[in-house]
């Protein structure tokens, strides 16, 4: 790779969380790869009153305690240091953004950058719409001038439904075309989560059995160990159907789902996964409440951290509805999954933090060993763990070593971190570097946006129409009774939840 061009990475929301865990040292990490190139400048926007020097400060603390790399490399971070800027100012004030524009005049001038401006919002989504109503002030509205450009990255989530998603994107494309909005998930830069991409396609083992006839079910599991935090006030108004489901899972789910794309570029990919999100059977209420659970956690302690419960944390109604926790069973009726159904549950305070997929194979269909066996033996699962310890196993039977026919399910186990002899770079690195260089592919387009909200609105509606409340459940489990009741009346089972290893099958041969 190559660096991008050089331009101004504008950052909306520069004092915040995100800037300092993620962007900032993302940013570093591209310095140090020689990604970013040299006349490239960064100007945080935000309301805390800092001057250049306090928020470098900041910077150079949030690499040092979040980087990749360690120590930080004194000669890279001084190259970086000189072209970093903070314009103190509020989202609501619309001579504030005349300011930072004439400061971002001068500064493309005297770093060269052509005028290429990247804007990242990285705000509270409560602030988005008024940010974009004033970001022409930011972008040139006269004719483009050849070769330069203005982007915009904006952070998940993006809308809290269809109509709030479609009125966010009419915004936006007032002052960008399509080809210059970068809809973030950051699971997308995680490298297992490509690795499907390439698991799939550039396999021929699994593309002749990756369908119903084949396959049994898919499993996806994005579990929080810990509960919402001093997060309530924002969670309490989104739960985790907004905040996991419709994006993060979603994409997981389109990446296991979709067709062979004609071309490995951003429209080929985008139109295949659009597809995936309008063939996900919609749900009438009835069917709502057989296939949907929904959880809020109770008072507990779990991971050295102790809760009253969710109603009883830091800015949560303590009448609040707003799931912590949701398991869901679709269908996507298309020629290749007819019939066979996608379990996904996503929650906080669960036994563990973990994101995998697990695709569960039918089982042979010659039991050769059934006569012999206790027990029938184990289906093939294919596991892709997105974190932690990021790889991909598939367990297989095998014999267990001795004079007696026993059988064993075992992993042939893949780990970037063993395979590679390094972690794998950060989702926003890889991000950051695709917006500079204007690849979409790895971004959500406006209507698959769309097309997710979708499916996941009437099923808001249905919960907020039932007289049920969330089921409770304790801190530390894997969420309510009714999560384990939805995939088991189907005669299957959440799998790898526990980590324990699988019984061994005694055979009399
Ligand atoms: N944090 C994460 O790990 C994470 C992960 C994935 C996605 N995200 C997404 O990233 C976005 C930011 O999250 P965050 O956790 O970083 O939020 P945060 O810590 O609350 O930071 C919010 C930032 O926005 C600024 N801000 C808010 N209102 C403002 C206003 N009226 N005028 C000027 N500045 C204003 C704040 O500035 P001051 O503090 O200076 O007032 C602060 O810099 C959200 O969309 C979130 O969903 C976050």
């Amino acid at each position: 790779m190559v660096s991008a061009a050089p331009c101004a990475i504008v950052i909306f929301g520069a004092s915040g969380d995100l800037a300092r865990r993620k962007l900032i040292p993302a940013i570093y990490e591209l310095a140090r790869e020689g990604l970013l190139h040299d006349r490239s400048f960064i100007v945080g926007f935000s309301r805390s009153s800092l001057t250049d020097e306090q928020f470098r400060d900041e910077c150079r603390a949030a690499v040092a305690e979040f980087g990749r790399t360690h120590p930080v490399d004194d000669a890279i971070w001084q190259k970086l240091l000189g072209r970093i800027y903070y314009c103190a100012a509020d989202y609501g004030t619309p001579a504030d953004y005349a300011r930072v524009a004439g400061r971002l005049g001068e500064l493309d001038g005297s770093h060269q950058t052509g005028g290429n401006r990247l804007f990242y919002l990285a705000t509270p989504p409560t602030q988005f719409v008024s940010i974009i109503e004033q970001l022409g002030q930011l972008v040139p509205q006269d004719a483009p001038v050849e070769g330069v450009w203005h982007r915009l990255i904006i952070e998940k989530p993006f809308g809290r439904d269809l109509p709030s998603a479609k009125h966010l994107n009419g915004l936006i494309h007032r002052h960008f075309r399509e080809e210059e909005v970068f809809r973030i998930d950051h699971y997308l830069g995680k490298e297992t989560v490509q690795n499907l991409m390439v698991m799939r396609f550039a396999n021929a083992i699994f593309e002749p059995i990756w369908n119903y006839k084949y396959i049994d079910h898919v499993q996806i599991t994005v579990a929080e160990s810990l509960g919402v935090g001093s997060r309530g006030g924002y969670y309490d108004q989104s739960g985790a159907l907004r905040d996991m489901v419709q994006n993060h899972m979603f994409q997981l789910l389109a990446l296991v789902a979709m067709e062979p794309p004609a071309a490995l570029d951003a429209q080929s990919i985008r139109d295949e996964k659009v597809k995936v999100f309008r063939c996900i059977r919609q749900m009438r209420q009835a069917v709502i409440e057989q296939s949907t659970v929904r959880g809020q956690y109770a008072a507990g302690a779990h991971a050295g951290v102790s809760t009253d419960g969710y109603r009883r944390e830091k800015a949560v109604a303590v009448e609040s509805r707003t799931e912590t926790f949701a398991a869901l069973k679709l269908h996507i009726d298309n020629w290749r999954w007819s019939g066979m159904p996608f379990y996904l549950r996503t929650g906080k305070f669960l036994e563990k933090k973990l994101s995998e997929v697990v695709v569960r194979f039918r089982s042979p269909p010659l039991t050769l060993f059934q006569k012999q066996c206790q027990s029938p033996v184990f289906p093939n699962d294919l596991v892709i763990r997105v974190q932690p310890n990021e790889g991909i196993s598939v367990r297989l039977n095998g014999k267990l070593p001795g004079g007696q026919m026993n059988i064993q399910s075992v992993a042939m186990d893949f780990t970037y971190s063993n395979t590679f002899q390094a972690a794998p770079p950060e989702a926003y690195e890889r991000l950051i570097y695709d917006a500079m260089a204007g690849d979409q592919t790895l971004f959500i387009r406006a209507d698959e946006a769309e097309a997710a909200w979708e499916v996941i609105d009437p099923i808001e509606a249905a919960w907020a129409k039932s007289a049920e409340r969330p089921a409770d459940y304790v801190p530390g489990s894997w969420g309510p009774a009714k999560a384990i009741d939805l995939i088991e009346r189907d005669g299957r089972r959440w799998l790898h939840t526990t980590g324990e290893a699988e019984p061994i099958i005694a055979c009399s041969v």
